[in-house]
């Protein structure tokens, strides 16, 4: 059986083909056109931009991915589409593309909630480097901690999960963007922030949110709004209280804040940085591994483009060893948007029959797991 996934939900124009054959999967091809570049010259995603940016890329994206898997359309089995969450004139690109191909090719299409195939996509990595998955993965904690997305879950098996928390307010990613474009850094803030951090020590102590909330939510606007008070008492110039006022407006929006810079080469940038992430990982990780020992989880998942950030990975490494709990990432490249997570969804669900009748599948950029 040949899956072909596809992912246009936010700002990646993806396509991947899996191959499965006696029970083995396989990934053939995962081609992605991420529109970074672009949206860095807004400090943003510009929805109108991300859209007309996937109408252009879809077809070709698909074409180069069938292409590396040396396989013609023809020969695709199932579609996966990623139909939601995520910004729906985005999400309709890539979903209307898979529609059109289904009913062309005459062939089963799955819609894919982009939350869930973040939460199985660390055995993408583990699939593509033809590691074995581990006897006993379940149960276990998944993480999904994205530009969009900060949610716990209970996983008990293959696409039976629960959820146990969520943020109320923020996602973890979008407080790294917000935050980060306050230090004058570039778009998108988690990288460009977490490699500043690496030149400094975590010596401000930022609030962390909830830590000891004894439920399993998250909250991280407070900790942003802690960033911006923090930078209005270091820096001094003329104009920085009426910059304040304006970064304070924009925060409580979805729109990312004005900057409030500090000289570039202050080492104290460093500092901040440093001290802003390790307030993230801190609640992330004591959320995730409270949840672990409750539920007696045998492996941790992580997933989203958060789960890129190499001192979260690092830390849930130490801490699930001494749990003697497994833990399971994908290689950076499968933490953010990708087709291939959404193709090993489809495998999933292809595998239990759980396909989607072709007017039911629709973009719902709200929809909820
Ligand atoms: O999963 P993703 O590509 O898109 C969504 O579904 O939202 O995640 C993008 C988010 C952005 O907020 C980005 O800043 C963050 O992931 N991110 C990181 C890192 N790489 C990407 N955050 C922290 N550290 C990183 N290394
Ligand atoms: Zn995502």
């Amino acid at each position: 059986m040949l899956i072909l996934g596809i992912e246009t939900s936010c700002d990646e124009t993806s396509a991947s083909v899996m191959k499965i054959a006696s029970g083995k999967m396989r990934f053939l091809s995962n081609i992605v056109s991420s529109q970074i570049k672009t949206h860095a010259k807004t400090g943003g995603v510009v929805p109108e931009v991300a859209a007309r940016m996937h109408i252009e890329k879809i077809i070709p994206v698909i074409k180069l991915a069938l292409q590396k898997a040396g396989i013609n359309l023809r020969d695709i089995d199932v579609i996966a589409v990623a139909s939601g969450p995520g910004l729906l004139s985005s999400l309709l690109i890539g979903v209307d593309t898979a529609k059109s191909l289904s009913t062309a090719l005459n062939v089963p299409i799955i819609a894919i909630n982009h939350v869930e195939a973040h939460i199985f996509s660390p055995f993408v990595r583990v699939l593509s480097s033809k590691l074995q998955v581990p006897s006993s993965v379940f149960p276990a904690i998944s993480l999904v901690v994205s530009g969009g997305h900060t949610e716990l879950f209970l996983v008990k098996d293959w696409l039976e999960y629960k959820k146990l928390g969520q943020t109320l307010d923020d996602a973890a990613g979008e407080c790294f963007d917000k935050t980060a474009k306050l230090l004058d850094l570039p778009y998108p803030g988690g990288p460009s922030l977490s490699k500043l951090a690496e030149h400094g020590k975590p010596t401000i102590d930022f609030p962390r949110p909830m830590l000891k909330s004894n439920d399993f939510n998250f909250s991280f606007s407070g900790l942003k709004t802690a960033v911006l008070y923090y930078l209005r008492d270091v820096i001094t110039s003329p104009s920085t209280s009426l910059r304040i006022n304006s970064a304070k407006q924009s925060l409580s929006t979805k729109r990312l804040p004005r900057s409030l810079a500090l000289p570039r080469n202050d080492k104290k940038r460093a500092d901040i940085a440093a001290s802003i992430q390790a307030a993230i990982v801190d609640v992330l990780i004591a959320k995730t591994m409270a949840a672990a020992k409750k539920y007696r989880a045998k492996s941790i998942l992580l997933g989203g483009g958060v789960a890129a950030n190499l001192a979260l990975r690092s830390k849930f490494q130490v801490l699930c060893s001494k749990l003697k709990a497994d833990f399971l990432v994908a290689e950076p490249e499968y933490c953010t948007d990708n087709a291939a997570m959404i193709a090993f969804a489809g495998a999933l669900r292809a595998r239990k029959k759980k396909f989607t009748p072709l007017n039911k599948v629709a973009a719902d950029s709200n929809w909820e797991l």
